[in-house]
């Protein structure tokens, strides 16, 4: 069931959004998100363990996690993973240890299976954006970290404006412009340890949460 007062996306919105994304994601929306991912991965380089990576995507942020981090990366989109796999092979990325298909709202994992958790523009898209969070909450261990990147809307002026009017179109885009934060702020498990800005202008924010005990 998608969380109330958001528009509606479902797994098959998402599979076939980002079929159309996959061969020019890299050179139009990752250019964007470059510098935000950048921002995210050396925050995560701060821990050490194995780290989950929910929407992996094409992998734009695998060759900048560091060697004391053990990867593994899921995605719902199997044209968006294909690409990432292509990536690491081409790369040959030893510390990514797996790459898969499957659906951050049902994760296959045991509880507290890794040490950190990452989404970056992820939330925006998933069909239900709170599952995503209890289900990191689960297979993350109490004292790791989840970090989430993510653009949240805002209520008032111009940009408030636009985001109601672009919402709409939210099945189209297979994202939601209108995204308040309080989306992701579900879980008694997780605690909120830091809110950043990040770049571009502080379009994104990173949420750092602390699983607890
Ligand atoms: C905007 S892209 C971000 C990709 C990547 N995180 C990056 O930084 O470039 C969103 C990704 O989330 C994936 N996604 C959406 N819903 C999902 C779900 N329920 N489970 C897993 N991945 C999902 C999409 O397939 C897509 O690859």
């Amino acid at each position: 069931m998608p969380t109330r007062g958001l528009a509606a996306i479902d797994q098959s919105d998402v599979r076939s959004a980002y079929r159309r994304w996959a061969p020019v994601y890299d050179h139009t929306f990752g250019k964007f998100v470059e510098a935000a991912a950048r921002t995210v991965t050396a925050r995560a380089n701060c821990f050490s363990g194995r780290l989950l990576e929910a929407g992996v995507g094409t992998g734009l942020a695998l060759p900048h996690y560091g060697p004391n981090l053990g990867v593994t990366g899921i995605d719902l989109s199997p044209d968006m993973l294909e690409r990432a796999r292509e990536r690491v092979s081409k790369r040959g990325q030893g510390n990514v240890e797996a790459l898969l298909e499957m659906d951050a709202m049902a994760l296959e994992f045991a509880d507290a299976s890794f040490d950190v958790a990452v989404a970056m523009f992820v939330m925006t898209v998933v069909p239900d954006p709170a599952r995503v969070m209890h289900e990191l909450a689960r297979v993350t261990k109490p004292g790791g970290k989840v970090l989430i990147c993510n653009h949240f809307s805002v209520e008032d002026g111009f940009r408030g404006a636009v985001e109601r009017r672009l919402s709409r179109y939210a099945a189209r885009l297979g994202w939601r412009p209108e995204f308040p934060v309080e989306t992701v702020l579900v879980s008694d498990r997780l605690e909120l340890v830091s809110r950043t800005p990040v770049k571009p202008f502080g379009f994104f924010t990173l949420l750092e949460f602390r699983r607890l005990t």
